[in-house]
């Protein structure tokens, strides 16, 4: 590994992913989006991270088109949101998603959230979706342990990736340990915790002491903890700042002092009140 565009992690069926994406979630006037993927692009960036949720799809669709860029040569994630669950719904939005996106498939289509009103079919719609090579890989997000034991009581394959909130303030450890022991990639949304961990001292006191930012020692601590993480910015020198993470390391009392600032403390939704609303409950 020796920088963005040439880290992969390999996913429990075999396929291979980045370990570092660029998520686009609020990214919605779509000369700012153009400007934003064009810079992680040109950065390195070969993870896409997008959702139905976002409305931002058709964006990243005409954009990657637009560059030119060879569809092998990057990794497209999408999500279905929590109206489209349901086994024909999931199927017909995803075939709308691919549209959207200007692709024959997705290289990896997750569940956004948990929900109990859809919880299996949903899952069966997956697995046939994969199937029919729709969809590379198959995977959840915002699943705690307990939804991934019981989607393994109905499961034809298990999802090879959880995308969950993860960030110094929301360590997550116990899940992150069961993901692994479960052959579950888990994949850092909001890896930067939307910036609101950016003064506390212990990573500002790293960051100065090894002339980074806050941003590029949280993400190097997410790349040394065997992590996946897409963090979002619009500004193109922010978009490179992370990206270069890759010429420096933590060393492993730094690890440690970074795992010591952890408050449990969420930026967005409680995953078991989703499922149980069925929806993103106004937050
Ligand atoms: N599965 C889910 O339920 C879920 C939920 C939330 C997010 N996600 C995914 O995860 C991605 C990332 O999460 P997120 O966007 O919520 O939060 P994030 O990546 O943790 O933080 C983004 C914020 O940090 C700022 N930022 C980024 N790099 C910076 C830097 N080097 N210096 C200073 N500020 C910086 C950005 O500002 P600027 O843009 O102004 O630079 C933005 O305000 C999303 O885009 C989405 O793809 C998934």
């Amino acid at each position: 590994m020796t920088d963005i565009s040439d880290n992969f992690i390999t996913l429990a069926d075999g396929n291979k992913m980045p370990q570092q994406g660029f998520g686009v979630y609020k990214i919605t006037d779509q000369s700012e989006f153009e400007q934003a993927v064009t810079a992680a692009w040109q950065q390195g960036y070969r993870l896409f991270d997008t959702a139905q949720m976002y409305e931002n799809e058709q964006y990243l669709g005409k954009i990657l088109h637009d560059l030119q860029v060879p569809r092998e040569q990057i990794f497209i994630t999408t999500k279905i949101s929590e109206a489209n669950q349901g086994y024909d719904a999931t199927i017909r939005s995803m075939k709308e998603s691919l549209k959207k996106l200007q692709m024959d498939y997705v290289d990896l289509l997750l569940i956004h959230w948990p929900i109990n009103t859809h919880f299996f079919d949903t899952w069966r719609a997956f697995e046939d979706l994969k199937a029919q090579g729709l969809t590379k890989s198959i995977g959840v997000s915002n699943y705690g342990m307990v939804h991934l034991q019981y989607l393994a009581t109905q499961a034809r394959e298990m999802p090879v990736l959880n995308q969950i909130e993860v960030s110094p303030y929301m360590s997550q450890k116990p899940l992150l340990q069961f993901d692994r022991e479960n052959n579950i990639a888990t994949q850092a949304w909001s890896p930067l915790g939307r910036g609101k961990v950016f003064n506390e001292p212990v990573i500002a006191k790293i960051a100065e002491q090894k002339h980074r930012s806050a941003a590029q020692i949280i993400l190097r601590w997410h790349l040394q903890n065997g992590v996946a993480f897409i963090p979002k910015s619009t500004h193109p020198e922010r978009i490179a700042q992370n990206a270069s993470i890759y010429d420096f390391s933590l060393t492993d009392e730094e690890m440690q002092l970074m795992d010591s600032v952890n408050k449990n403390h969420r930026v967005s939704k409680e995953p078991e009140l989703v499922y149980e609303f069925g929806e993103q409950y106004p937050y």
